[in-house]
């Protein structure tokens, strides 16, 4: 059958492979390569990094093979490999030498994530971008990331209570050489409270990531491991997302962007890359998808087995949230993927 191109396709006679033949796009690998919708880069990937206290410290995290808990020397060293390799971007979890129920260590001028922040800037100045998480779970006793309250006879995280801190932790961050601030905590109000708090300390031009869609997910476990946050009883259910719902993420979203967020977050990416594409399409705003600590997990235990090539499943799983519509990637992966795409 030929098509007459002056005349209106009829159901009937829809192309056949004789004219229409999608593999011709498929067959030389340069034309595949002129055809890609989709082009990881290692300028899209920013990896997180864990900071203790200590001296010359490099515990692996059993669950997450090839990454760390560091002290400020070894994560200096550990960001000048990275960079070598071609990763920019770094957001930063502290782990600090003690916990209170109001997460006080998080706020100090000699917290570990300040301390951390002035030797990588000292060490690299421009050359890295500095990302902070800001959150409260790692300095908290009971690892809710705020403190608590009571409220119809549950405890949970008293939200009003939590913001001038988040605030106060952000302008420590900035000072300490922060180029951009990550709140975490699902709290109502922190984009707003952390804008207020940073441009009444002169930092107007410094962006908040906001994680603006975080879900109540089984896929944090390793992370907690790595942070030593787990929450010491419940769940973050009162604060974190239902995976279940899509409408409320949008909602959640708009929040942040009217409270002045510069990128909204999805997180996890995998098991949401709806979410991501309809964050994506219906606000057109720079989006961060974070490929989490149990993402990765899943991915290094299947390769240790033998199950899955790591390297193809990596990269198409990270291709795929990029596709998805997020314009950068939080990853465990960001140095392996650097060094396969150089
Ligand atoms: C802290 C925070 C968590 C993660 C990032 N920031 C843990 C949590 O919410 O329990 C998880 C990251 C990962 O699993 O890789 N609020």
């Amino acid at each position: 059958m030929r098509i007459d191109p002056s005349r209106p396709l009829q159901m009937a006679e829809v192309p056949t492979p004789e004219n229409v033949r999608p593999r011709r796009l498929r067959h030389h690998p340069l034309v595949r390569e002129l055809v890609r919708e989709t082009e990881l880069s290692a300028r899209d990937l920013i990896l997180p990094l864990f900071v203790r206290p200590g001296h010359g410290v490099r515990n692996e995290i059993s669950s997450m093979p090839g990454n760390y808990q560091l002290s400020v020397d070894t994560l200096v060293e550990e960001v000048g490999q990275a960079v070598d390799l071609g990763v920019r971007g770094f957001i930063l979890f502290g782990i600090p030498s003690f916990k209170d129920a109001t997460g006080s260590s998080a706020l100090e001028d000699e917290g570990i994530v300040q301390q951390a922040l002035r030797a990588l800037r000292a060490a690299y100045r421009d050359s890295v971008l500095l990302i902070t998480d800001e959150c409260l779970c790692e300095y908290t006793d009971h690892g809710h990331c705020g403190p608590l309250g009571e409220y119809g006879g549950r405890t949970d995280v008293d939200n009003d209570a939590t913001l001038p801190l988040l605030a106060e932790q952000c302008v420590s961050h900035a000072r300490a050489g922060a180029d951009m601030v990550a709140p975490s905590g699902m709290m109502d109000g922190m984009v707003a409270a952390i804008r207020r708090g940073l441009d009444d300390d002169g930092f107007t031009w410094l962006p908040i990531m906001s994680y603006a869609a975080k879900y109540a997910s089984g896929f944090y476990g390793p992370f907690r491991d790595a942070a030593e946050s787990p929450p010491q009883f419940g769940d973050r259910s009162g604060y974190q997302m239902d995976p279940g719902n899509s409408n409320e993420a949008l909602r959640e979203v708009a929040l942040d962007l009217a409270e002045g967020a510069d990128i909204i977050m999805v997180k996890p990416a995998l098991a949401y890359l709806d979410i991501v594409r309809r964050v994506k399409d219906r606000f057109g705003v720079p989006v961060a998808a974070y490929n989490v600590s149990g993402e990765f997990a899943m991915v290094k235990a299947a390769a240790a087995k033998g199950w899955i090539d790591e390297r193809r499943v990596t990269l198409e799983i990270l291709t795929s949230i990029k596709r998805a519509g997020a314009d950068m990637i939080l990853t465990y992966s960001a140095r392996d993927v650097a060094r396969w795409l150089k």
